[in-house]
């Protein structure tokens, strides 16, 4: 699906002045950005998360940076990506349509990183079935894992592997210090809205209004909790006060 921001939104400078970052705060942003990113052996820490055998399904994962993705799996990629998705596109002129050259180079994008999971038999890795795209970066002055593609095969659709690939995204993020999970959705898009809700993904604070008549939805899972609002110091001139601070009223 890509990735769409609601530019130049008054909500969006709201939050962006709300968001203001310290120099210090940006720098440690940047910094748990280019840790996550750098990571080249991502699965290796998760054994339970390197194969889906469930549903009649027997798939193993491989995660790829785009450099080193096979040229055939992103020529699969790219030809799941528009089966799936070009008349969607189309229709609701997402992006202006359907254009292959702007999806390669999304899928070829060096920050672009990749799992990807393959058929499994008899221990033999075979064809791809799945993927999801996503970067690491700073929205709204908070780092996020964003999704910019999750594509199943039709074969192996409806048997729970695209919950387990969006949970293991959830994951990753988390566990390297991500504030939210976001991606775009289109709205004709029913299917993928439906699991979207069904994992309580809500829209973003950026995502467009209703009666702005956008085509699309931008949603996040919030995975850490609001910094708590800080209250003003209060000058303590008496013992009372000093065992409300402490006891409450
Ligand atoms: C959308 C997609 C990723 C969902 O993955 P999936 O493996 O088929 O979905 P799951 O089996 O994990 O289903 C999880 C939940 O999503 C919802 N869901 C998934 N497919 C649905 C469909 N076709 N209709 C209605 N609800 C659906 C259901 O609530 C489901 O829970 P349930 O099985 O308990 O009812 C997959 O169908 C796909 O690749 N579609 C084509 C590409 C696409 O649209 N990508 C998303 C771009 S934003």
């Amino acid at each position: 699906m890509g990735k769409k921001s609601n530019k130049g939104k008054e909500r969006k400078q709201q939050r962006k002045a709300e968001n203001g970052k310290l120099i210090g705060e940006q720098r440690e942003i940047a910094d748990t950005l280019r840790h996550a990113s750098e990571v080249k052996d991502l699965l290796k820490e998760y054994p339970a998360f390197q194969q889906y055998s469930r549903n009649g399904l027997n798939l193993s994962l491989e995660y790829y940076w785009a450099e080193d993705m096979p040229q055939d799996t992103q020529e699969w990629a790219l030809a799941l990506c528009k089966s799936n998705m070009e008349e969607m596109y189309n229709r609701a002129m997402y992006n202006g349509g359907w254009n292959n050259e702007i999806k390669l180079e999304e899928l070829a994008a060096p920050e672009a990183r990749f799992l990807v999971a393959y058929q499994k038999v008899n221990g033999e890795q075979l064809d791809p079935m799945a993927f999801v795209h996503f970067r690491w970066e700073c929205e709204e002055s908070v780092p996020v894992l964003y999704c910019y593609e999750i594509q199943l095969e039709a074969a192996v659709q409806r048997k729970g592997l695209g919950r387990f690939l969006m949970k293991f995204l959830e994951l990753i993020a988390r566990k390297a210090g991500m504030h939210e999970l976001m991606l775009t959705v289109l709205k004709a898009n029913t299917a993928a809205a439906a699991m979207y809700a069904k994992l309580d993904y809500v829209p973003h604070e950026t995502s467009p209004l209703e009666e702005e008549g956008e085509n699309y939805t931008i949603l996040t899972k919030r995975l850490v909790a609001p910094a708590p609002v800080q209250q003003p110091l209060r000058a303590v001139t008496n013992s009372f006060q000093l065992e409300n601070i402490i006891f409450g009223s």
